[in-house]
C-alpha cells in the first residue's frame, strides 16, 4: 500500500486554505492508504515562537487535525518533535544540499522578505527538514497546496541524489498530490496572494472562528468598484472572493452571483453576506467539535503517544537502513 504523508506548522490556527489545500479528502485517503499526519513543530522554530506558545499551538492543531475527521485508529498522528530520528535525517540530507539550490527557493526569498531581521540557518535548510518529513517515511504522495510545489521538487531532487550517491533505490520519489485534481490555491481576504497565518490580520478564515468573528473578516474583505461592461474580466480581489464562494457554497449560489456581475447587477455587500454564512455553515461542524476535544486533554495527549510510537517505529528503521547505507556501520 502506498504511504501518505501531510504535515502542516503549528504556527496559528487551522485556516480554509489549509483545508481544501491539503485536508479535504483526509477521510477517504485514511481508508485507502497508509497515512502519516504531523505537526510541523521543530519548522515553526524558525519563526521564534516562546515556549507557551507552541505548546498551545501544537495543541490547537491537534484538536483541529482531530475535529477535521482524522482517525487516529486509521492514520497515524504525531507530532514531529515526538519522533527526533527526522532531526538526525536532515543532518544528513544536509550534507548533500547545496546553498545555491537552498539560495533559489521561493519560500527562503518570500522569508527574508518577511523577517528581515531573523534570517536564519533553519530558514536556508526549511527544505530539507521537510524533505526528511517526508522519506523519514518513504512517503509516495504528499498532499499540499500549490505553495508546496517547489518543496516537493527539491524533496524528490534530494531523494534521487542519496540514491544515486550510495548506488541504491532507497527513496521513493515523492509527489505532490490532490486526489486526481490540480493542487489549487485558496485566495485570503485581502485581495492579493493566498490565505495564510502570516499573510496578515484578516485575511484568513481558521474552522474555529466564531461566527461574528467570519462575519467581520468577510466583510471588510477587498473588492472594487463594480463591473460597468457584461462579462467583464474580473479583477483579482473579485475573483478571490468567487474562488472562496466556489469552495464553501453551493453551486446555485455560486451561478447566481456569476450571473449577477456578468450583468453588472451584483451587489458585493450581499454577495460577503451570503459567503459569510455559507462558510459559518461549512466551519460550524469543526468549530464545535474542537472546543469539545479542547477540553479533553487526556484524550489528546493519548492520541499524541500512540501516534508518536507507530511513527517512531518506522522512523528508526528508516534511519537504521540510512546509516548503514551511508557507511555508519559497526567497527
Ligand atoms: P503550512 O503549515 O503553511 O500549510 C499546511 C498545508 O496547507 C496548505 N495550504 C494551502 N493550500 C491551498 N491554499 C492555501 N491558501 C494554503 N495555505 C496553506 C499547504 O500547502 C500545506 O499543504 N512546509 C509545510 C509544512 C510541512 C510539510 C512537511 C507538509 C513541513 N513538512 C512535509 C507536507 C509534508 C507548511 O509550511 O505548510
Amino acid at each position: 500500500m502506498e504511504t501518505v504523508l501531510s504535515g502542516i506548522r503549528p504556527t496559528g490556527n487551522l485556516h480554509l486554505g489549509n483545508y481544501f489545500g491539503a485536508l479535504k479528502n483526509f477521510v477517504q485517503m485514511q481508508n485507502e492508504y497508509n497515512c502519516y499526519f504531523f505537526i510541523a513543530d521543530y519548522h515553526s522554530l524558525t519563526t521564534h515562537p516562546t515556549p507557551h506558545n507552541l505548546t498551545g499551538n501544537v495543541r490547537e492543531i491537534l484538536a483541529e487535525y482531530l475535529a477535521a475527521g482524522l482517525d487516529p485508529e486509521k492514520a497515524v498522528i504525531y507530532i514531529q518533535s515526538d519522533v527526533p530520528e527526522v532531526a538526525e535525517l536532515y543532518l544528513f540530507l544536509n550534507m548533500n544540499a547545496y546553498v545555491g539550490e537552498l539560495e533559489r527557493c521561493t519560500s527562503f526569498k518570500d522569508k527574508i522578505r518577511q523577517q528581515p531581521h531573523n534570517v536564519n540557518a533553519g530558514l536556508l535548510t526549511y527544505p530539507t527538514l521537510m524533505a526528511a518529513d517526508i522519506l523519514l517515511h518513504r512517503a509516495n504522495k504528499v498532499p499540499v497546496g500549490k505553495d508546496q510545489e517547489q518543496h516537493l521538487e527539491m524533496t524528490r531532487t534530494f531523494a534521487n541524489r542519496f540514491n544515486r550517491m550510495y548506488n541504491v533505490d532507497y527513496f521513493p520519489e515523492p509527489q505532490a498530490f490532490n486526489f486526481g485534481n490540480e493542487l489549487i490555491k485558496i485566495p485570503g481576504l485581502n485581495g492579493t496572494g493566498k490565505m495564510g497565518k502570516s499573510e496578515g490580520e484578516g485575511n484568513a478564515i481558521f474552522l474555529s472562528d466564531e461566527p461574528e468573528a467570519i462575519r467581520k473578516k468577510v466583510m471588510k474583505a477587498v473588492t472594487d468598484a463594480g463591473p460597468t461592461r457584461p462579462h467583464q474580466e474580473k479583477s483579482q480581489p473579485i475573483e478571490n472572493l468567487f474562488k472562496l464562494m466556489k469552495a464553501v457554497s453551493n453551486a446555485e449560489t455560486l451561478a447566481y452571483f456569476e450571473e449577477q456581475y456578468d450583468s453588472c447587477q451584483i451587489k458585493y455587500g450581499e454577495m460577503k453576506k451570503q459567503l459569510a454564512e455559507d462558510m459559518i455553515a461549512f466551519t460550524a461542524p469543526f468549530r464545535d467539535k474542537i472546543k469539545e476535544l479542547l477540553e479533553n486533554k487526556e484524550y489528546l495527549s493519548n492520541v499524541a503517544r500512540m501516534g508518536k510510537e507507530k511513527a517512531q517505529e518506522n522512523a528508526r528503521k528508516t534511519i537504521r537502513d540510512v546509516r548503514e547505507i551511508i557507511g555508519f556501520r559497526s567497527l
